[in-house]
């Protein structure tokens, strides 16, 4: 089979994963993570490369990479989810399959977090599973691609 690239995309404090609030996101590290997603991806067939930014304008260019390059994204945009436009413009842009993801469950938190503004230019959202949402969102978008 060939092999798929695929863009995993983090947002503003995922970089602190591990040492940030670990009740609510866990013990895994951002690095940890990154190497989780790549075991996932090799089993799906996926050629995973995960990225992390603090800034808004840097994932809306990763976006416009991604939608140039035709490659299928799994995106948590943290806290950008609930308020960004911008982003939201450049995720509808990318070609489908594009994956939500979410450690938490933001619908079972604060009431800012319970709306997104990208929830509906994605082809699905995966929230609440911790690190393995991550795992669910490169499944689905495997299963998606060998559709
Ligand atoms: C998050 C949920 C967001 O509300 C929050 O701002 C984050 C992380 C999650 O993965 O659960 O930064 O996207």
């Amino acid at each position: 089979m060939t092999v798929r690239r695929v863009l995993v995309l983090n947002g503003p404090n995922l970089g602190r994963l591990g040492v940030r609030e670990p009740e609510i996101y866990g013990d895994t590290t951002h690095a940890e993570l990154v190497a989780m997603c790549q075991k996932w991806g090799e089993e799906l067939s996926l050629d995973v490369e995960v990225r992390q930014t603090d800034s808004e304008a840097e994932l809306i260019l990763w976006l416009q990479e991604a939608t140039d390059a035709r490659i299928p994204v799994a995106v948590n945009a943290g806290a950008f989810t609930h308020y960004s436009y911008a982003l939201r413009d450049a995720l509808a842009q990318v070609p489908r399959p594009t994956i939500e993801v979410h450690l938490s469950n933001p619908a079972s938190r604060e009431s800012f977090r319970h709306t997104s503004v990208i929830a509906s230019v994605v082809t699905g959202s995966i929230s609440g599973f911790g690190v393995q949402s991550y795992a669910l969102a490169l499944a689905a978008i495997a299963s998606c691609l060998d559709e």
